[in-house]
C-alpha cells in the first residue's frame, strides 16, 4: 500500500479552477474522507489521481512514485490504483465471480493464481455464496460489494472511492459503512473516499480534508474538525452548533482568549489571540433558569433520547440540548462553556474594524 501525495494541483475546466492548489500527503494505509459540497472540486481530484485527467500544474506522487507533472503522466492502467463509483460500473453479463477475476485477467494472472485470489476477495466482502449470480440479480449493497471485491483483489496501491454509498437506502448505508470499515482493517488499504455527507466522512475516516470551492481548508481528524474548527466554513459544515463572531477583551493565556461574545465574556479555548469568531457546539451549551443570557425558544425538535433546541439571543441562532420538551417562545437562561475561537481568513477587514473600535 502506497502514500498519495498532492503538491500544488490545479486543474481547471474553461479556464475556472476546479481544484486550487491542493497540497495534501495522504499516509499509506490511511482511510481520508474527501467532505465537501456538490462542485468543489472531490471528484476532480479522484479521477485526477487515477488518472483519468492531466493535472493544470502541480504533482501527483504515489508511494514516491511521480505519477503526474508537467511533461510526465503514467496512465490509468500502470497506476495500481482501484476505483468504486457510485454506479458500481460493473460488467452486466458476467457473473460476479467473472466480474471480480476481470483485473485479474487483464494482468494475465495464471488460472489457478485467479481463481485462489476471486475465492479471497469473495469471501472478504460477504459474496461467497453469489459466485455465480448476475449483477442483475443482486441487491444495490450486494453490487457495491462486487465493485469492492473487483478492486481489491489486484491488491491496488491505493482505492478511490467517489460517494460509493449515494445510491443506497438509509438503513443499508449503515450496513455498508462496516463493510468499508472492516475491508480498510483487514486489507490496511490507503483509501480515500469521496462523500458529501459529514457523518459518513466523520464515523469512517482516520482523517478529512474538507474542501471547498476548488481547496481544502482543513485536513484533520473527525473529532477535530469537530472541537477544532479553522474557519467559518469548516465550523458551519461539519457538526451543530452556531458560529458568532467574536468580540476581543485584550485577555489572552495560553491555549485561550477572553471574549465577548453576545453581549457576556467568555473563556474559549484557542489557537490565536487574535479570534474572530466562535464554534458554540451544543454540548457548550447549558440551559438554567438563572444563566447569564436570556434567550428565547425558536424551535424544538425530538431526536430520540435528547430535545434539539433552537434559541435566539441577540439576533444570532445557537443550538443546545435539553433532556425535556420546551415550549416555542418561552425564556430559558444560558450558560456558554469552553467553546472555540478561531480567526476566519476572511475576517481581516471584520478583525480591523473590531480593534479600531475596541
Ligand atoms: N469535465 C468537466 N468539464 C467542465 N467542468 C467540469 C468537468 N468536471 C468537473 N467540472 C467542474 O469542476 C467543478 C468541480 O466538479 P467536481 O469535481 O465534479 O465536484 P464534486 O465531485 O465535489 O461535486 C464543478 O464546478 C464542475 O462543474
Ligand atoms: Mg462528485
Amino acid at each position: 500500500m502506497a502514500e498519495l501525495t498532492f503538491d500544488n494541483l490545479t486543474k481547471r475546466f474553461d479556464g475556472a479552477p476546479a481544484l486550487d492548489r491542493i497540497s495534501a500527503s495522504i499516509g499509506a494505509g490511511e482511510f481520508v474522507a474527501l467532505l465537501g459540497p456538490s462542485g468543489c472540486g472531490k471528484t476532480t481530484l479522484l479521477r485526477l489521481t487515477a488518472g483519468f485527467e492531466h493535472p493544470d500544474a502541480g504533482t501527483i506522487r504515489v508511494g514516491g512514485d511521480i505519477v503526474a507533472r508537467e511533461g510526465r503522466f503514467v496512465p490509468p492502467e500502470d497506476r495500481e490504483i482501484g476505483i468504486v463509483f457510485q454506479s458500481y460500473a460493473l460488467w452486466p453479463h458476467k457473473t460476479v465471480a467473472q466480474n471480480v477475476s476481470y483485473p485479474l485477467e487483464v494482468r494475465r494472472v495464471p488460472r489457478a493464481a485467479r481463481e485462489a485470489r476471486v475465492a479471497e476477495a469473495l469471501d472478504l466482502t460477504g459474496l461467497r455464496d453469489f459466485a455465480g449470480r448476475m449483477p442483475a440479480q443482486l441487491s444495490g449493497g450486494q453490487r457495491q460489494r462486487v465493485a469492492l471485491a473487483r478492486c481489491l483483489v489486484f491488491e491496488p496501491r491505493a482505492v478511490l472511492l467517489d460517494e460509493p454509498l449515494a445510491n443506497l437506502d438509509l438503513a443499508l448505508r449503515a450496513s455498508m459503512q462496516e463493510v468499508f470499515t472492516m475491508f480498510h482493517r483487514r486489507t490496511g488499504a490507503t483509501m480515500l473516499y469521496v462523500t458529501h455527507d459529514q457523518s459518513e466522512a466523520l464515523a469512517l475516516a482516520d482523517r478529512v480534508a474538507v474542501m471547498q470551492a476548488g481547496q481544502i481548508r482543513q485536513f484533520a481528524a473527525p473529532e477535530v474538525l469537530y472541537r477544532e474548527p479553522a474557519d467559518c466554513f469548516v465550523a458551519g459544515f461539519v457538526g451543530d452548533g452556531a458560529v458568532v463572531p467574536a468580540r476581543l477583551t485584550g485577555r489572552a493565556e495560553a491555549g485561550r482568549v477572553l471574549i465577548s461574545v453576545l453581549g457576556v465574556e467568555v473563556w474559549a479555548r484557542s489557537a490565536t489571540a487574535t479570534p474572530s469568531h466562535v464554534s458554540i457546539r451544543p454540548e457548550a451549551i447549558a440551559l438554567s433558569d438563572d444563566g447569564a443570557l436570556r434567550a428565547r425558544v425558536i424551535g424544538c425538535t425530538y431526536l430520540g433520547g435528547r430535545f434539539r433546541l433552537e434559541l435566539e439571543v441577540a439576533g444570532e441562532t445557537l443550538v443546545a440540548f435539553s433532556a425535556r420538551r420546551a415550549a416555542l417562545g418561552e425564556t430559558l437562561g444560558v450558560t456558554i462553556t469552553d467553546p472555540w475561537a478561531f480567526r476566519d481568513p476572511e475576517a481581516e477587514t471584520l478583525i480591523a474594524r473590531v480593534l479600531n473600535h475596541a
